[in-house]
């Protein structure tokens, strides 16, 4: 029979509800960005972010039940991202998704942040295994290989900065607004790549690491700078984001090659990074390998990959009681 999911996700600042049939059908999605807010303090402020979740929660519920036409009596379960994020942010969903359970008696499902970006690639379609993940977002960068629905095994991630932070701080440095990410992938398009920059942690490892290439732009900038010269932000960006995907690109295919792996799914918000997207799809062709990335739209945070991880914890049997508390900080794997 149909199940139907009702999710929410605030961990950050999106205010974000969708209703999922099975998993893989989006029925409705209304996502409320707060993104030109922050832009005035040059990155989240989680005061604020909360206090903007309070404002619109009930709001976003409703659109999203208006826009799918339907009631909570047509719902099976009320799934929830229950962390990793701010705290605050959490909470407001959390405390929303807690009293929809209550009240009109439904299953409560908790899901995890990350479930939801990698989930995001079942709405394109049913992932198939094994598969490796590829996990690149604001706060995480990881290679995951799942054996079957629900089964996460970390290969290897980022020893220090996740990789969208990089992107973000680098953006900063270059005197781009926040988000600065997909503003360097597009100024990488227009440039060359001219700086020499250190391809990070170049091993046999599935590790990452991004703080010394950071540290190295910086460096760049301020020598630059030291010699009356300045940088060509362009072609600045081309060469940071030419490491950067050169070295996800090539630890990502020795995964799939190594543990003898036909199919790759890519999540999180840096997923929509059109250098990464193309690298991969080449690669990707050139081994026979089955790639998948999620819409654009829900490569970053998104209620409607929360319904689709839901689901499948829901069919696991996963459930919260109203004991249910966030996380800042819970590892999926
Ligand atoms: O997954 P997400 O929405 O939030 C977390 O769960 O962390 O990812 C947000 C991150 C930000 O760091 C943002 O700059 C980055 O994803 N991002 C990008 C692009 N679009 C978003 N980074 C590089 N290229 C992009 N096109
Ligand atoms: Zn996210």
């Amino acid at each position: 029979m149909d199940k139907y999911i009702l999710a929410i996700e605030s961990s950050c600042d999106e205010t974000s509800v969708s209703i999922i049939k099975n998993g893989c059908e989006e029925i409705s999605t209304v996502v409320l960005s707060q993104m030109d807010i922050h832009a005035n303090f040059g990155g989240v402020v989680p005061e604020i972010a909360s206090r903007n979740h309070v404002k619109n929660i009930t709001l976003v519920i409703e659109e999203a039940l208006k826009k799918a036409n339907m009631t909570m009596n047509d719902i099976d379960a009320v799934a929830v991202t229950y962390g990793p994020g701010l705290i605050g942010s959490l909470l407001v969903g959390l405390i929303a998704a807690k009293t929809l359970a209550y009240a009109y008696n439904k299953p409560l499902v908790p899901v995890h942040h990350i479930a939801g970006h990698i989930y995001a690639n079942n709405l394109v379609k049913p992932l198939e295994f094994p598969l490796i993940s590829l996990v690149v977002s604001g706060g995480h960068t990881d290679l995951i290989y799942m054996k079957e629905d629900y089964s996460f095994e970390r290969l290897g991630g980022t020893l220090d900065d996740a990789v969208g932070e990089a992107y973000d701080k680098v953006a900063r440095v270059l005197g781009i607004d926040y988000p600065g990410g997909p503003i360097v992938d597009k100024l990488a398009h227009t440039g060359k790549d001219t700086y020499d920059l250190p391809l990070p942690l170049n091993d046999n490892s599935y590790d990452f690491s991004f703080s010394g290439l950071k540290s190295a732009v910086i460096n760049k900038i301020h020598n630059e700078k030291q010699r009356g010269n300045y940088i060509i932000v362009e072609n600045m960006c081309t060469s940071f984001q030419n490491r950067v995907v050169e070295i996800l690109v090539k630890k990502t295919m020795k995964a799939l090659k190594e543990k003898n792996v036909k199919n790759l799914i890519v999540a999180g918000g840096v997923a929509a990074n059109n250098g990464l997207r193309e690298r991969l799809t080449i690669e990707c062709e050139k081994e026979g390998i089955e790639l998948t990335v999620p819409e654009i739209k829900y490569c970053t945070d998104n209620a409607a990959m929360i319904g689709a991880a839901g689901y499948y914890a829901y069919k696991l049997g996963r459930r919260a009681d109203l004991e249910l508390n966030a996380k800042a900080n819970d590892k999926l794997y």
